[in-house]
């Protein structure tokens, strides 16, 4: 029998569906945060009145679900049947962060293809006008991460019927908003909260009899999986965790999921953060210098970043290194030193990992 033979023998799956495990999936229904969705459903309500409706800063800590329940909110806004359209935008500011990639995305979504050429000014014009045909609800999510704020001024002024969802980490980030998007946009505060224990337990129970077959998991196992994410209260570690003990059972032909392969998952995943695979590739990329460079000053790390080919400013190096200190990705420790200033030393090693609990 050859290699294969052998291997696909015992390889009947223990996944139903493995991309049950991914971030983006959606599992239906959406448990525990009703209370919140109907908040959100509020903000919006006014817009089927034909009145402008109500702004949400939506905040809480990584991986508690704001992100998937805007989205469902978002989802049911479009099979909804009402006489009037309500057009929903979603832009993750991660990835677009400046007016244009802003603007850019909002052209994608309406279908509009004629942006070759044309400054910020001129496409932003051209969406509020189209906008205006119908009243929209905006997402901006991870907005803390946008650089300049124009589209978000643009909008507020220049849009008349909008609901106007903000999703970040910090609600401290209104306090350093410019005044004048501050006042008019003078949202109420959403404030997500993490789950408790049981709610994890059933999140993942939920996640569990979707992506895996029956009767394969050890109730141990199952447990320390829930205990990790209760701990890390992000609940991408509980998924992580699950695929990747199912990827080790599978590679050992286990046909359960035991105790001894959740500890090896937890060992292996501590060599990742737990929302390293969200970021873009050059954050990403000076993830991994730090982590290789672990303890050094910023200016060192700035020096091994350019000398493996890494092109961005040392402004916009260092505004990505605060903004992977922000996602807890990194640490940063200011110090006395330099020429009688000061300078910070970035440690990867400082995060907490799986294992530290
Ligand atoms: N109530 C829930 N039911 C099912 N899955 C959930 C629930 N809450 C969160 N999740 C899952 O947890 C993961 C993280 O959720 P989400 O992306 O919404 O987090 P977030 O609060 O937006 O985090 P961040 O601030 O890091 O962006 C997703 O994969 C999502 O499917
Ligand atoms: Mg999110």
């Amino acid at each position: 029998m050859g290699l294969f033979d052998e291997m696909l023998k015992d390889s009947e799956s223990l996944f139903k569906i493995v991309d049950a495990l991914n971030f983006d999936f959606h599992p239906k229904p959406l448990k525990y945060r009703d209370v919140e969705q109907r908040f959100m459903a509020n903000a919006i309500k006014p817009l089927f009145m034909e009145r402008d409706g109500t702004h949400l800063l939506v905040h809480g800590k990584p991986g508690i679900g704001k992100t998937i329940a805007v989205k469902q909110v978002l989802k049911d806004l479009e099979e909804t049947d009402a006489d009037l359209e309500i057009l929903p935008i979603y832009i993750n500011c991660w990835q677009k962060n400046t007016t244009y990639k802003v603007v850019i995305e909002i052209c994608e979504q309406i279908g509009y293809r004629l942006t070759q050429n044309k400054k910020t000014e001129e496409l932003l014009k051209i969406v509020t006008q189209k906008l205006n045909s119908s009243a929209v609800v905006f997402v901006f999510d991870e907005i803390d991460k946008v650089e300049d704020y124009d589209f978000l001024y643009t909008f507020l002024e220049q849009i008349y019927k909008k609901t106007i969802l903000l999703i970040s980490n910090y609600k401290e980030w209104l306090i350093q908003l410019d005044p004048r998007i501050k006042s008019r946009l003078n949202p109420q505060l959403l404030d997500f909260k993490p789950y408790n224990n049981l709610e994890t337990k059933g999140i993942l129970e939920q996640r569990k009899e979707f992506a895996f077959q029956s009767n394969i998991w050890d109730n141990e196992a199952f447990n320390i999986v829930v205990e990790k994410t209760v701990i890390t209260k992000d609940i991408r570690s509980g998924l992580h965790l699950m695929k990747t003990s199912g990827e080790i059972a599978e590679g050992v032909a286990s046909r359960k999921i035991k105790k001894n392969h959740v500890d090896a998952a937890i060992r292996k995943l501590d060599e990742l953060s737990v929302k390293d695979l969200g970021l873009e590739e050059e954050r990403q990329f000076i993830l991994n210098i730090v982590k290789l460079n672990d303890g050094k000053k910023i200016g060192d790390i700035y020096k091994v970043y350019q000398e493996n080919s890494g092109k961005s400013s040392y402004k916009t190096f260092r505004r990505k290194i605060d903004d992977l200190a922000k996602g807890k990705f990194i640490s940063v420790k200011v110090i006395p030193g330099g020429d009688g200033g000061s300078t910070s030393i970035i440690s990867y090693k400082s995060v907490k990992k799986l294992t530290d609990f």
